[in-house]
């Protein structure tokens, strides 16, 4: 099943997500799945629980764009161990459609995190990939890209969401 991306405004996307405690239930099995098929649909290269409206420490990455099954990440319960270097791309969101803006992040990032069968695993990555976890792993606890952003940039863009939702065009 696809699910409907939220977007910002919604609550659900600024708080801490719940820590995962049961694993490898059909249930979290299928929700995985519906967590890929949400994101291939979106386009997206990543997506966190709470972006659709599920408020738990799951997030889903592949940075193939559905090409290379090998790619499929599944990060549950992750926390960031590592980070070095820098990069400076831009960044969007899918629960912040019609934006991007730079971001510095780090170049190679090391994540620890948990699989479906809550087996505990370690996994580093660079440019994209680590780009893609560091942003996923912040929504987990309730933080946006914007948060990286200039606080100029971020009202601005806050202002042109706020007009967006005034048109009903944000919804
Ligand atoms: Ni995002």
């Amino acid at each position: 099943m696809v699910y409907a991306i939220v977007k910002f405004g919604d609550p659900v996307l600024e708080r801490e997500a719940e820590t995962v405690t049961e694993f490898d239930t059909p249930e979290l099995h299928q929700f995985l799945e519906d967590m890929f098929e949400s994101m291939y649909v979106a386009k997206g290269v990543g997506l966190a629980a709470p972006q659709i409206g599920v408020s738990k420490k799951i997030a889903v990455i592949d940075c193939s764009n559905g090409e290379n099954p090998e790619e499929k990440l599944v990060l549950i319960n992750p926390r960031i161990v590592k980070v070095e270097g820098r990069q400076e791309g831009e960044e969007g969101c899918l629960s912040i459609p019609g934006f991007r803006e730079q971001v510095r992040r780090g170049r190679r990032v090391t994540v620890r995190a948990q699989d479906a069968h809550g087996v505990e695993f370690v996994k580093t990555g660079e440019d994209l990939l680590a780009r893609a976890l560091l942003h996923e792993t912040d929504h987990l606890y309730g933080k946006l890209y914007i948060t990286h952003i200039s606080v100029l940039k971020r009202d601005l863009m806050k202002r042109k969401i706020k007009k967006k939702q005034r048109a009903g065009d944000w919804d």
